[in-house]
């Protein structure tokens, strides 16, 4: 499970390689992922700020993790509410909040981010973050698809850099990717990308899909759904970026209905509507 234990990371110094645990975590970016990422750094004695744009966007995100927590807290004390009651409130006072990510990172060990995927920007808040953040200070992205030594190109931390790719819901899925090339997403786009193809060519509705990888391979959610709860603006970003660097591909053809769908603002769950409509 993600954030397991505390975190130790082996830094190398000029001199010699020091360990060092992670106690101050900074998560930029408070939308799906950053949430998560601040929840379960929280949930295990970490202490946390998180960083968005607006103090409404945060707003959101905690009221997000609070839900979540309500939903781990109800199993783990099913037999003893009261205590879940104070399980929720211990993890929140770890979870501070923060508009502005510069002036926040003096004292962190992670800088851990979780923004849009776009490279400009992130190569803008690390540039900006690499000036007020200590030298002992680990960056990390959760990029879906971006090369982490492009991503770390804008700072001068290099040697202390790293991509660490949670899985949405984070609370829940169990796996943190560090190797390069991200595995599960090399896999799980293209067939997302293949079952919107199916869908446009009239082989199948979008329903009759999710319910044949549900029924008939046994995955918990269909394509479409799974595309919904990713994101489709983040599923759109994450095929183009692969398109433009590997045109030829017929594994990364962008799809005319997704362009469609995010041009119109439905981006899936997050905002109530994208393949399906959600309450
Ligand atoms: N926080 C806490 N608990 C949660 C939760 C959350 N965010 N979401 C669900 N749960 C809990 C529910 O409370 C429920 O608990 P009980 O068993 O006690 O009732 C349990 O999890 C199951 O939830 P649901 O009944 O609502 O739904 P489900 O059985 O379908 O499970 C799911 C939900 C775990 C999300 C499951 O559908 C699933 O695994 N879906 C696939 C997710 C997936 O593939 N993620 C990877 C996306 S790709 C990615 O992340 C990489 C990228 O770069 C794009
Ligand atoms: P999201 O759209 O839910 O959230 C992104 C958040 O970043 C928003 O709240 C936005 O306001 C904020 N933001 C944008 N620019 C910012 C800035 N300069 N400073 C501070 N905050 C800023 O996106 P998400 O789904 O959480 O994805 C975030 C990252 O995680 C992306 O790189 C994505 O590819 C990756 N990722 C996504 C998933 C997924 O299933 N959605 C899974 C794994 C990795």
């Amino acid at each position: 499970m993600a954030f397991a234990t505390r975190l130790h990371v082996r830094t190398l110094s000029s001199s010699s390689a020091r360990q060092a645990a992670i106690k101050h975590i900074t998560v930029i970016g408070g939308g799906l992922m950053g949430s998560g990422i601040a929840q379960v750094a929280a949930s295990t004695g970490h202490s946390v700020v998180l960083v968005d744009q607006t103090e409404e966007i945060l707003k959101k995100s905690i009221k997000g993790i609070e839900d979540s927590l309500k939903r781990v807290a109800k199993k783990k004390f099913a037999d003893k509410p009261q205590d879940g009651t104070a399980y929720i409130q211990k993890i929140m006072e770890n979870i501070s909040t923060s508009t502005d990510a510069a002036a926040v990172v003096h004292s962190t060990d992670l800088v851990l981010e979780a923004i849009v995927e776009n490279m400009e920007l992130k190569h803008e808040l690390f540039r900006r973050v690499d000036k007020f953040a200590p030298e002992h200070t680990i960056f990390a992205s959760n990029t879906s698809s971006l090369p982490i030594t492009e991503i770390a190109n804008s700072t001068t931390r290099q040697d202390r850099f790293g991509g660490l790719h949670f899985f949405n819901p984070v609370p829940l899925m169990k796996l943190v990717e560090d190797t390069p090339g991200f595995l599960v997403n090399r896999l799980l786009v293209p067939y997302m990308m293949e079952a919107v193809r199916l869908y446009e060519r009239g082989d199948g509705s979008k329903e009759d899909i999710d319910v044949a990888m549900k029924l008939g391979a046994g995955y918990p959610m269909g394509p479409f759904e799974l595309l919904d709860y990713v994101g489709l603006d983040t599923s759109k970003f994450i095929i183009d970026g692969w398109h433009k660097a590997d045109p030829d591909n017929p594994l990364f053809s962008p799809s005319p209905l997704l362009n469609k769908l995010v041009e119109e603002g439905k981006l899936g769950k997050k905002t109530g509507e994208g393949f399906y409509k959600h309450k």
